[in-house]
């Protein structure tokens, strides 16, 4: 009994509750990478011989009018270790069942898939059928100099289409510009390479006209060059109504029509047999039967020296053709806007193409 009592005076409750105090603080901190660091904590204050029963055996000693306080406080850390355990053993289990093969983040089916852009279609199906005969695919700069848009391919000085109607310059730069046709590239290839060339040259060009159904101040051309010995007039034809008859089927009929390009000598404007009522004329082709698709020739001499090719060794011809053009007759487009505006509605409707 005196030894009790003589505990009991001795015991020192304010050491108890910083202990105490500091445990709260130590559990509320804890953290566990997997179960077993789990149930390491658990031990650690839990069980048996955990911090927890540790205070419950010394608690006996509290002096009694300090049992309520120190009793709360144990109370406390009970609850608060208890939860935290729980709390870190759910959180790990999460963490290693997303681990496993399941993967819990990810979107649940069905997956939505995208589609290719209606002017990607068109552009890759050109690009196929040129491939097949023998052209391979040539790249070149959206922002260009004069030389290479213009003065390369023999336009002349005062030419109407360098003028500001036509051409987006780059301000404090007049030399260099967006390019209003994909010829360019042609002269990119020609200043790099000898004959035989024979490219196919797609890309997005660049022109300052007003935006309406009909016209925009950007859309994509595809531009096709062959340089060789003894290339003609006859193998352009041939060329182009091999792709007319791939792109819109093969009862497809051509016509060129004398126009005039500065590059190109003699130069030719291509029809295709309407692609909706096949030449008996429609609202499609306006009654005549036909509709325009490209632009073609030989490539003058003066382009051939001006890109440092040989105009009396070889000859050449180059056809350019609007993809966007190509689209509208494949898929009825009415209105040029809606390639650029990414209406999803309209560009669902390409998913199974
Ligand atoms: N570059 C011409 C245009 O933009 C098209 C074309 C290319 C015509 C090649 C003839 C030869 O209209």
């Amino acid at each position: 009994m005196r030894i009790i009592l003589y505990l009991c005076e001795d015991f020192d409750t304010t050491t108890m509750i910083e202990k105490i105090q500091k445990l709260i603080e130590e559990v509320g901190a804890l953290q566990a990478k997997n179960a077993d660091e789990v149930e390491a904590l658990r031990i650690k204050y839990l069980s048996k011989k955990g911090e927890l029963n540790a205070l419950m055996a010394d608690f006996r000693l509290v002096p009694a009018d300090m049992k309520k306080e120190v009793g709360m406080r144990i109370n406390e850390l009970k609850t608060l270790a208890l939860d935290k355990i729980n709390s870190l053993r759910e959180a790990v289990q999460v963490a290693e069942t997303a681990g496993d093969d399941v993967d819990l983040t990810r979107t649940p089916y069905p997956v939505r898939l995208g589609t290719r852009h209606p002017l990607t279609l068109v552009r890759n199906e050109i690009v196929d059928i040129f491939s097949r005969l023998g052209f391979t695919l040539a790249e070149g700069p959206e922002v260009e100099d004069d030389w290479h848009v213009y003065s390369s391919m023999n336009f002349a000085d005062d030419h109407p289409a360098r003028d500001m109607q036509d051409t987006f310059f780059v301000e404090a730069h007049p030399d260099i510009i967006l390019r209003s046709h994909t010829s360019s590239v042609q002269a990119r290839v020609m200043e790099r390479q000898q004959p035989p060339i024979r490219v196919i040259c797609p890309g997005r060009v660049y022109r300052n006209e007003a935006i309406s159904a009909r016209a925009h101040c950007f859309f994509h051309q595809v531009e096709g060059l062959y340089i060789d010995k003894n290339v003609s007039f006859a193998d352009l034809k041939q060329v182009l109504l091999l792709f007319a008859q791939e792109m819109f089927g093969s009862d497809t009929k051509i016509r060129l029509r004398p126009s005039y390009f500065p590059f190109t000598e003699p130069s030719a404007e291509m029809d295709v047999s309407c692609t909706i009522c096949g030449g008996k004329g429609c609202s499609m082709c306006k009654g005549a039967g036909w509709l325009e698709i490209l632009g073609c020739g030989m490539v003058d001499p003066a382009v051939l020296e001006a890109n440092g090719i040989d105009s009396t060794q070889y000859t050449g011809y180059a056809f350019g053709m609007g993809i966007e053009r190509i689209a509208n007759l494949k898929y009825q487009v009415k209105d040029l806007r809606l390639f650029s505006e990414n209406d999803v509605r309209f560009l669902d409707e390409f998913e199974s193409a």
